[in-house]
C-alpha cells in the first residue's frame, strides 16, 4: 500500500493551480443520465471518486469519452440498466446520487444503501422523501433502494434538515417532473449553484439555487450541453491553510473566493494577509498562528470539509481553539492521530478544545477519511523530522496530485510504495 512521507520545516511558497471541485463534479456527471444527448463537462478533476462515479455511469450503459485530461463526454443514450451496484456504491457515497435522474429519466432505479461510513451514519432519507413526495413508489429491500415512478410530478418538498446530497437528487429529479416542484430548506452549497447551472445549460428551468427555497418549472426532455466545473474551494482552503500553518506566501490561482468567504475570514483571523484579485487568492503569514474557534454549520456556515484542516492550524497555533462538529457525529478521527505527532487536543462530545503547541514531532500516522488525511499532511508540514502517512487512497479519492502540487510549493512531500 502507499505512503506519504512528508517532512516538516520548509515554508510553502510560489502558486498552485485549483482543480475543478469534487463536490461538484459528482452531481454533475451524474445529471450526465438526464439529457436526451451527450453532456460535456470541462475542468474535471482527476481524482479517484471520479473514476468511480465513471464506472458506475458505464455499468449503467453510458458512454464515457476522455475528450482531453480535463474534458469528459457523457453519452446517455443507450443507457439501459438501472441499478447501482453494492460494489460501487459502498466505495463512494455519492454514487446515490444516480438516484433521482434514473428515476426522472428512465422512470426506475434501484441503488444500493451506501451503509456506514467513517465519519458517521450518514442516513438517506431526505433523499427517499424527496422521491416520493414526486410521486415515486420506494422500497427499501434486500439492501437496495428501489424506485418507481411513470412520470414524477412536481411537489412541495420540505427537507426535514439541510442535505447537500437530497437537495442535489430531487434537484436533478424535478427538472424533468411534471409541474413545478418548489424545494424548501434546501442546501446553499455553491456546488448546488454549480449543478444547477450545468442543468439549466442543458435546458432546465430553475430558480433559486444558491437560496433555500429553490423553484422548478419541470420540463419534457432535456439536452445535452457543456459545462466547466467550479473551482474547489476545499482545495484551495487546504493549501491556504498549508501556507499559513508553515509561514509562507503562497498564491492560489484559478480559484472562486467568492464561494470561500468564510474559510478567508478565519485565516484572517489566525493572522495571515490575504489578498483576492479575480480567480487568485494570495495568502502571507508571518510568524506563529493565532489559534481561531470554530463551529461547522451548513454554507454559508464554516465548512465541515474544512474543520480538520483548521484544527490542525490550532494545534501549532499561539493560544487555545475550540471547534464544533455539528454536521457530523463521527468527525474527529484525526485527533487520535494528530495526538501522535505531539498534538495537545481534549475531546468532549463533538467539540475539540485545541491548546496549541510551539512544535510538533514527527511520526507514523494513518489516514482514516478524506479531510482527515489533509490534516495529517499539513501537520506533518509543521512537524519536526519525517511524518509517513498510512492509507492514502483516501486523499487521492478528492486531492488531485496533492504531493505534486505541495512539492511544487517547495515542500518535502514523497510518495513511498
Ligand atoms: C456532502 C459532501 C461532503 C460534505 C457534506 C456536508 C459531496 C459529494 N459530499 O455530503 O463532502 O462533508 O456534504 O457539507 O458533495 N443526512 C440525513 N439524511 C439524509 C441526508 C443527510 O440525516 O437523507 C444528514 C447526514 O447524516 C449529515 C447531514 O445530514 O449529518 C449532512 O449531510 P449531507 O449534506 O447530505 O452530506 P452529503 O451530501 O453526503
Amino acid at each position: 500500500m502507499q505512503k506519504i512521507v512528508v517532512g516538516g520545516g520548509v515554508p510553502l511558497r510560489g502558486e498552485v493551480r485549483i482543480s475543478g471541485a469534487k463536490n461538484a463534479v459528482l452531481p454533475i456527471l451524474c445529471a450526465g443520465l438526464l439529457g436526451d444527448a451527450p453532456l460535456v463537462v470541462r475542468n474535471v478533476p482527476n481524482l479517484h471518486d471520479v473514476k468511480t462515479t465513471l464506472r458506475l455511469l458505464a455499468e449503467l450503459g453510458a458512454g464515457i469519452t476522455l475528450d482531453d485530461s480535463f474534458t469528459i463526454r457523457i453519452d446517455p443514450t443507450r443507457v439501459r440498466n438501472h441499478v447501482a451496484p453494492y460494489e460501487l456504491v459502498k466505495t463512494m457515497r455519492a454514487s446515490v446520487l444516480v438516484l433521482g435522474p434514473l428515476l426522472a429519466r428512465h422512470g426506475a432505479a434501484e441503488v444500493s444503501l451506501p451503509g456506514g461510513c467513517a465519519i458517521g451514519s450518514r442516513p438517506v432519507d431526505q433523499h427517499i422523501k424527496g422521491m416520493q413526495a414526486l410521486g415515486a413508489e420506494v422500497a427499501v429491500e434486500h439492501g437496495f433502494i428501489k424506485a418507481r415512478a411513470r412520470r414524477l410530478r412536481g411537489a412541495r418538498v420540505v427537507f426535514d434538515m439541510v442535505s447537500v446530497g437530497a437537495t442535489e437528487n430531487v434537484l436533478m429529479a424535478a427538472t424533468l417532473a411534471e409541474g413545478r416542484t418548489v424545494l424548501e430548506n434546501a442546501a446553499r452549497e455553491p456546488e448546488i449553484v454549480d449543478l444547477a447551472e450545468c442543468l439549466v445549460a442543458m435546458g432546465a428551468r430553475i430558480e433559486g439555487a444558491g437560496s433555500d427555497r429553490i423553484v422548478v418549472e419541470g420540463v419534457e426532455r432535456l439536452d445535452g450541453g457543456e459545462h466547466a466545473v467550479v473551482a474547489d474551494r476545499i482545495e484551495a482552503g487546504t493549501f491556504l491553510v498549508a501556507a499559513a500553518m508553515t509561514g509562507g506566501a503562497v498564491t492560489a490561482t484559478h480559484a472562486r473566493p467568492d464561494t470561500m468567504s468564510v474559510v478567508l475570514d478565519k485565516l484572517r483571523d489566525a493572522g495571515a494577509a490575504l489578498e483576492c484579485d479575480g480567480d487568485r487568492i494570495h495568502l502571507e503569514m508571518r510568524g506563529r498562528p493565532r489559534a481561531v474557534d470554530l463551529t461547522t454549520a451548513p454554507h454559508p456556515g464554516f465548512p465541515t470539509d474544512m474543520q480538520a484542516q483548521f484544527m490542525a492550524l490550532d494545534c501549532i497555533a499561539e493560544g487555545t481553539g475550540v471547534v464544533h462538529e455539528n454536521i457530523f457525529e463521527n468527525r474527529f478521527m484525526h485527533v487520535q492521530e494528530l495526538l501522535r505527532l505531539g498534538a495537545d487536543i481534549r475531546v468532549e462530545g463533538n467539540t475539540a478544545i485545541v491548546r496549541g503547541v510551539p512544535r510538533l514531532s514527527g511520526a507514523p500516522v494513518m489516514a482514516t477519511d478524506l479531510r482527515a488525511s489533509a490534516s495529517l499532511v499539513l501537520a506533518g508540514l509543521v512537524a519536526e523530522g519525517d511524518t509517513t502517512i498510512d492509507r492514502i487512497y483516501h486523499l487521492d479519492r478528492g486531492y488531485e496530485n496533492i504531493e505534486a502540487k505541495l512539492s511544487a510549493l517547495g515542500a518535502r512531500i514523497r510518495r513511498i510504495d
